[in-house]
């Protein structure tokens, strides 16, 4: 069976974009792969400089992923910080890796281009995620394709170690890039914190019909047909829907005297409804956020157990102790 891990970075309570994008697939993947999902507090830390924000994020993201169906006994589970051999593999590491090679690491030069004075959280950035994947043999790592150049340095790393000390010292992994959906915001761009425009994943209520009301869309009259793809009501509501649901949505908008208020109020009904199981689950998760260190904790004690398993190999390879 092979490995499929990733890094979920703690900075902000997850969105639809981040579920559709990254946990859904995830979670997917969980059914044929091995799994290994940690939360990288550390690498949260180039944004995130309040420790109860980063607390209150780590269990955001936790509860989050328990809500929607990850299974810790089957899923590795675990916070990063908890897994202290990152460290010793991302350090010992350095004695062969190129400066040059860090130097291209897109977060280093996105804070270069910006004009900023990139701090070394940003330069030692890529080398500490590639410890966190070679750590655990992994053989695929699914990812936005913005973090693709990073796991291809991981593969860079994990190449020339074997090149130096042998095969098979370090498993060589893949990026996996799934054809997530490109999914819209409010303001039909792409659904991303920074942006401001989204959705968070268990909002309910009032809030989230308020959050569905102002999706900006085309200006169309009541009467007119109104086109259903693209259309960021549509593409969001295709996610949850049925393919009947979406059918019936996709002939109402074509049919003209259907506006989009109609439209927003079927999409805030649809994700009342689709995600009111997983809210219940995560406002209860949530409340208990030391049963959620307990878990991560558990999964921290198998993780561990794994990680010092391949520490063992590469040491005995290198020629340390
Ligand atoms: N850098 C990743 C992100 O911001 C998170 C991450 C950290 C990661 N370590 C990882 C992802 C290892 C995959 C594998 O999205």
């Amino acid at each position: 069976v092979k490995t499929s891990l990733t890094g979920i970075t703690p900075t902000h309570i997850p969105h639809i974009g981040n579920y559709l994008g990254a946990i859904r697939p995830a979670l997917r993947l969980s059914e044929t792969y091995r799994t290994a999902y940690f939360i990288a507090d550390y690498h949260a830390l180039t944004t995130v400089r309040d420790p109860a924000a980063l607390r209150g994020h780590v269990h955001d993201v936790a509860a989050t992923w328990l809500a929607c169906g990850l299974d810790p006994e089957k899923t590795l589970f675990y916070r990063q910080s908890d897994v202290p051999e990152v460290f010793e593999l991302s350090g010992g590491r350095a004695g062969v890796t190129a400066t040059g090679q860090r130097e291209r690491g897109v977060a280093y030069k996105d804070a270069l281009a910006k004009g900023e004075a990139p701090n070394a959280g940003s330069f030692y950035y890529p080398a500490l995620m590639a410890a966190d994947i070679l750590l655990f043999d992994t053989d695929v790592v699914p990812i936005g394709a913005d973090q693709k150049q990073h796991v291809e340095l991981a593969r860079d790393m994990a190449s020339r170690v074997n090149h130096l000390f042998g095969e098979g010292t370090l498993v060589v992994p893949e990026p996996l890039i799934g054809e997530a959906p490109l999914v819209p915001g409010l303001d039909g761009q792409k659904m991303s914190k920074s942006k401001g425009n989204t959705i968070p994943l268990f909002e309910g209520g009032k809030k989230l019909r308020k959050l569905c009301m102002s999706i900006v869309t085309g200006s169309e009259t009541l009467e007119e047909p109104k086109p259903a793809h693209g259309t960021t009501v549509f593409e969001i509501y295709r996610q949850f829907a049925s393919e009947a649901e979406v059918r019936a949505l996709e002939d109402r908008l074509a049919a003209g005297n259907f506006g989009w208020g109609h439209a927003k109020a079927a999409l805030y009904e649809l994700l009342e409804r689709s995600l009111a199981p997983a809210r219940e689950r995560f406002v209860a998760l949530r409340s208990e956020p030391a049963e959620l260190d307990r878990v991560l904790a558990r999964g921290a004690e198998r993780a561990r157990q794994t990680a010092q398993a391949t520490l063992a190999r590469v040491r005995a390879r290198i020629g340390v102790r």
